[in-house]
């Protein structure tokens, strides 16, 4: 070993205690620290991060960096590392970049040297062409370092934006994250919630309860079945950080490194692709509900469909699934909740996903069985127009190869703009049940024949005809075939053959938008 001058040596004798001390902090014999992550039913950052990587695979970066401020007592307390254990290393053989932090050290605030931390990863994150995770447990901003601690969360906020669509951004909420420390995980693409153990909100209960006398608890006010539920602020719902780190494992097997790259693909053997179980699902009775799932996990890879947003906004069904081994994203109106109709929720739960799926080149499968937009001043109110423009807009602008089928009602701008030809879809089909008009029959039939109607001898008769006859011309698909707006009539059973000859047809397609700097969705 070189021999070392006196001052190196003094300095790795204070890096080696440091260290031992931080070791026994997070490892192992810092007991009481871990002891108190666990008491409140939570990992240490580290074993958050050995559960997520392949086993040897971590490299930890900055694992020697300090903070900097001498304010408040914190010159007399030092963590090597400050509170965010940073590395490399591979999921399932591919390469990601973790970020833990750690809440035993000040509470896992976020300080200039923590958040250059992180910076640097995503830096070479995005340099490299890999996902980034982020394992959050923070009290937020540390107090004692006032602005730069702020600075550091925008210099953060700042990397998320840039480096959205081009890497996969993940993060996993595992503690605390309140305040401006939300809009990181905001911005990126999915975000994981444990249940019991994290809370998101940008303001607490206690400033909830100055300002609008609101008595609720943190669970209540920003827990993961809240937004999982209410806001949609939260994809997936865990109920314990193991599901948690199991589920990002599981998203990370349909997406891929980088927008440059195709999701991974898994082997696949053809064989009899024709499943008649599709045929038993469509109720004869075309207002009764179905579950849209079940018309999903017919089509798609046995077992294959991971459902994204499960909770939220549940008249529109989004998910990965493959098909032949290849990783598509499918949107399905849900006739079994509000009878599948789009709504403001519904729409942007939906427009998001579509958007992801177009950053990374994951093809897009659309199930359609829609009565409409949802009436009432709630909706209108709301902006259900902005809201619902958003689903357009997403599916317009999307270049993933795009294919729709109509399982039953295609009414209206719902038919519009549940990925409709019109719109830039590549191939359009519908099953023989199939309805495809403006509106439905009887609501149809009282507004054109309302005068008709009205003076007929008996006018329930006369609506009754009216309503037989338009249903007659537009309950079925073949009017919107004749155009070709409908590029063929399927049974339900040869759905999953005709889609994975459709998928692999469009496989090697190019289609690009008009030059612009970049477009303005209604948000
Ligand atoms: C410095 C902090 C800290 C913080 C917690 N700690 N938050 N230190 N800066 N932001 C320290 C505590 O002092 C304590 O230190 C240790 O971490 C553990 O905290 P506890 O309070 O004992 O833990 P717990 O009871 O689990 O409560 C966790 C908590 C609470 C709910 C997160 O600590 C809390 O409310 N912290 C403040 C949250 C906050 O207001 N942050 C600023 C938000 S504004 P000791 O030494 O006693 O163990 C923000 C702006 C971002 O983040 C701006 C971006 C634009």
């Amino acid at each position: 070993m070189a021999k070392r001058n006196h001052t190196d040596s003094v300095l790795q004798q204070k890096f080696d205690e440091l260290e031992r001390k931080n070791n026994e902090a997070l490892t192992g014999g810092g007991e009481k620290r871990i002891g108190q992550q666990h008491a409140k039913g939570k990992l240490t950052a580290r074993e958050r991060i050995q559960l997520l990587m392949d086993e040897g695979s971590f490299e930890e970066l900055g694992k020697f960096v300090m903070h900097r401020c001498k304010d408040f007592g914190l010159e007399k307390e030092y963590y090597l590392g400050d509170g965010v254990v940073t590395g490399y290393g591979t999921v399932n053989g591919r390469l990601v970049y973790v970020f833990s932090q750690d809440f035993t050290v000040f509470g896992g605030s976020l300080s200039e040297t923590h958040a250059e931390k992180i910076v640097k990863l995503m830096e070479l994150a995005m340099k490299n062409g890999a996902p980034v995770i982020g394992l959050n447990d923070s009290g937020g901003a540390r107090i004692q370092e006032g602005v730069v601690s702020l600075g550091g969360y925008a210099d953060i906020f700042y990397r998320n934006t840039l480096a959205s669509g081009v890497i996969p951004q993940i993060s996993a909420i595992m503690g605390p994250c309140a305040g401006g420390a939300v809009y990181s995980p905001a911005i990126t693409d999915f975000i994981f919630m444990v249940e019991n153990t994290s809370f998101m909100f940008v303001t607490g209960p206690n400033v909830v309860k100055t300002v609008t006398h609101e008595d609720v608890t943190s669970e209540e006010l920003g827990g993961a079945t809240t937004h999982s539920t209410k806001s949609g602020v939260t994809h997936f719902a865990c109920s314990n950080e193991l599901e948690c780190i199991q589920y990002i494992k599981k998203l990370l097997s349909y997406i891929p490194q980088n927008c440059e790259e195709d999701a991974p693909r898994l082997p696949y053997t053809p064989g009899d692709e024709s499943r008649p179980k599709l045929n038993e699902i469509i109720p004869s009775n075309p207002n009764q509900p179905y579950d849209m799932r079940e018309v999903i996990e017919g089509i798609v890879d046995d077992g294959s469909f991971f459902e994204v947003h499960k909770n939220f906004a549940e008249n529109i069904v989004v998910g990965f699934a493959r098909l032949a081994g290849r990783s598509v994203g499918i949107v399905g109106n849900q006739p079994a909740s509000l009878a599948g109709v789009l709504d403001i929720d519904s729409s942007v739960k939906g427009a998001r996903f579509v958007r992801f799926c177009d950053c990374f080149n994951i093809p897009l499968l659309v199930l359609e069985d829609v009565p409409g937009f949802l009436p009432g001043t709630d909706q209108e109110w709301n902006a259900i127009i902005t809201n619902g423009a958003k689903l357009l807009f997403a599916f317009s602008e999307a270049t993933v190869p795009r294919v729709t089928v109509i399982t039953r009602k295609a009414y209206g701008g719902a038919y519009d703009v549940m990925n409709s030809k019109h719109i830039g879809a590549d191939l359009n089909y519908a099953w023989p049940t199939a309805e495809i008009a403006v509106m439905g029959a009887k609501g149809a039939a009282e507004i054109i024949f309302r005068k008709e109607i009205a003076e007929a001898k008996d006018p329930q008769a006369k609506l009754n005809e009216k309503v037989e006859d338009y249903t007659h011309k537009f309950a079925n698909p073949y009017r919107a075939a004749h155009r070709g707006y409908i590029d063929e009539v399927i049974y339900p059973d040869q759905t999953r053959e005709k889609l994975i000859r459709a998928f692999q047809m469009l496989e090697n397609k190019v289609t690009t938008l008009p030059k612009k700097k970049h477009g303005n969705i209604p948000l």
